[in-house]
């Protein structure tokens, strides 16, 4: 029995949720239902035995019913085991940990990778800092996501990597589920933004960038830089100079990064995000007032595409230029601005290759599927790509039955609206794939739970497979509506 997204309209939580700084907007509807039948025993050395059941009603276009039961035992806290039975006829046995580990062995009777079921477990109270109270798991058999993306006709399914950062790539876990075939991109979360790049006037320093690059290259990973303009993480030579600002000498600046950037690391980018998040949200489509459009006005972003298009001339590159910014996942005022940059820019013989749309989603927020499938297909139809740039689902923890049934049919419409509209989406990455090291929590306080993984012992032991990325394979395995 397939299972293409898991949603109760009765499960809902009435989602009260943090104002956010990137994404979300309330009214998105949700205009499908899902029927989940479920019954789940955990128990776990600290936690009573749960038991969770869930029905609701199915609307037909991209879910279907079914039901599982399963039981969880957690010994302590780096260790666990599971089992669980699902309704579906075929069964493949399925690690619910990729990246493996030795004091801790998950197994689950599951579908193949056409079918998946999801059961629930009792996550250690020191699970993460999210601390969820229940963690739907994901036991669809792992074709790998970078797999079926590309058997989708898509680039990648690749991932954010704070590398130097976080110490994600010290934890030994992490780093052999980045390299598992569930990631061909990786982005770097931080090293390349401007403070890191170029942290004196004209003095560059790639070292943290190089690490990235180390980790990534000889992994058969595109890279997608990240970023060159952009209002955050500017260094205080930019955002506090000893002498004011003019449009000629900040211009003469932006040129100059641009330029020796795009220059230095090559086609070692498969592709550049050149202006980052110069949109307002209020008034939405405006152009956010920072330190570039304040001196330069809103030619700074003409301008730092022209200096790309000129670099990537120059040395005969091939490297794919992109604009990219939250809240434009959807149809409206911000997304009808980034189109027109795209228009005015294309216009003016300027390269510009294709759109990000971050997608940094509330549970219970996300555009449906109709909803970025339309605004996708506005920007292809002006002749560019479009990519999900920065996915992450979040939700106010802890997470209970319901926010997590709702943030698999998020992740799913997210990935499914992007393998709709066909090639013109050309991948999607996560903004990090484990909780252990999402921004999120750091962010949006009371929020997180966001990624498609977690780390049940804490940073350093074995990854669990969400119930959320089931809810992606699904997507990428299942038939598109159309084709581009
Ligand atoms: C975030 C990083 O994940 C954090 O570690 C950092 O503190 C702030 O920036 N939009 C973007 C990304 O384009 O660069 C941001 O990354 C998240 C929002």
């Amino acid at each position: 029995m397939s299972v293409r997204a898991l949603l109760t309209t009765g499960l809902l939580a009435a989602g009260a949720v943090a104002s956010p700084q990137w994404g979300g907007n309330n009214g998105w509807g949700n205009d499908k239902t899902v029927t989940v039948t479920k019954t789940v025993t955990s128990s776990h050395v600290s936690t009573a035995t749960k038991t969770v059941t869930a029905t609701g009603s199915c609307k037909p276009s991209s879910v279907t019913s079914f039901s599982t039961s399963s039981s969880t035992s957690h010994s302590s806290s780096s260790s666990h085991s599971t089992s669980a039975t699902s309704s579906a006829t075929s069964s493949a046995t399925s690690s619910a940990s990729k990246s493996g580990s030795s004091s801790g062995s998950s197994s689950a009777s599951s579908a193949s990778s056409s079918s998946s079921s999801v059961v629930a477990t009792t996550t250690t109270s020191s699970a993460t800092n999210t601390n969820p109270t229940t963690t739907l798991v994901a036991t669809a058999t792992a074709t790998g996501l970078d797999t079926a993306a590309k058997a989708a006709g898509k680039l990648w399914f690749g991932t954010a990597a704070d590398i130097p950062g976080t110490g994600e790539a010290q934890d030994p876990y992490w780093s052999a589920e980045f390299n598992s075939s569930d990631f061909g991109e990786a982005t770097p979360a931080n090293i390349m933004k401007y403070m890191f790049t170029e942290p004196e006037p004209g003095v560059f320093d790639y070292t943290g960038a190089e690490q990235f690059l180390d980790f990534v290259e000889g992994t058969d990973k595109l890279v997608r830089c990240h970023n060159l303009i952009w209002q955050s993480e500017l260094p205080t030579w930019i955002t506090s100079p000893n002498v004011t600002w003019t449009n000629a000498t900040l211009s003469a600046a932006l040129r100059r990064h641009v330029t020796t950037l795009i220059e230095h690391f090559g086609d070692r980018c498969y592709s550049w995000d050149v202006v980052n998040e110069a949109f307002s949200d209020s008034p939405a489509g405006a152009y956010q007032s920072n330190i570039w459009y304040n001196t330069i006005g809103a030619a700074y972003v003409v301008e730092a595409f022209q200096a790309a298009t000129d670099a990537v001339k120059a040395s005969n590159l091939n490297v794919k230029l992109y604009y990219n910014d939250y809240n434009i996942e959807y149809l409206g005022n911000k997304s009808y601005a980034a189109q027109n940059l795209v228009k005015d820019l294309k216009n003016r013989g300027i390269q510009i290759d294709g759109v990000g749309l971050e997608s940094h989603f509330i549970v219970g927020e996300t555009p449906d599927k109709a909803s970025q499938q339309a605004n996708m297909q506005a920007f292809i139809d002006l002749g560019v790509d479009v990519a999900i740039t920065e996915l992450d689902v979040r939700l106010n923890v802890p997470a209970t039955a319901a926010t997590e049934a709702q943030q698999v049919l998020d992740y799913y419409n997210s990935v499914a609206a992007c393998v709709a509209v066909g090639k013109g989406c050309i991948g999607v990455t996560v903004w990090d794939f484990d909780d252990t090291y999402s921004w999120i929590p750091g962010t949006f306080p009371g929020q997180g739970y966001g990624d498609l993984f977690l780390q049940p012992g804490g940073a350093n032991t074995t990854l669990v497979r969400k119930a959320a990325y089931d809810g992606v394979l699904q997507a990428l395995t299942g038939a598109p509506e159309s084709s581009a």
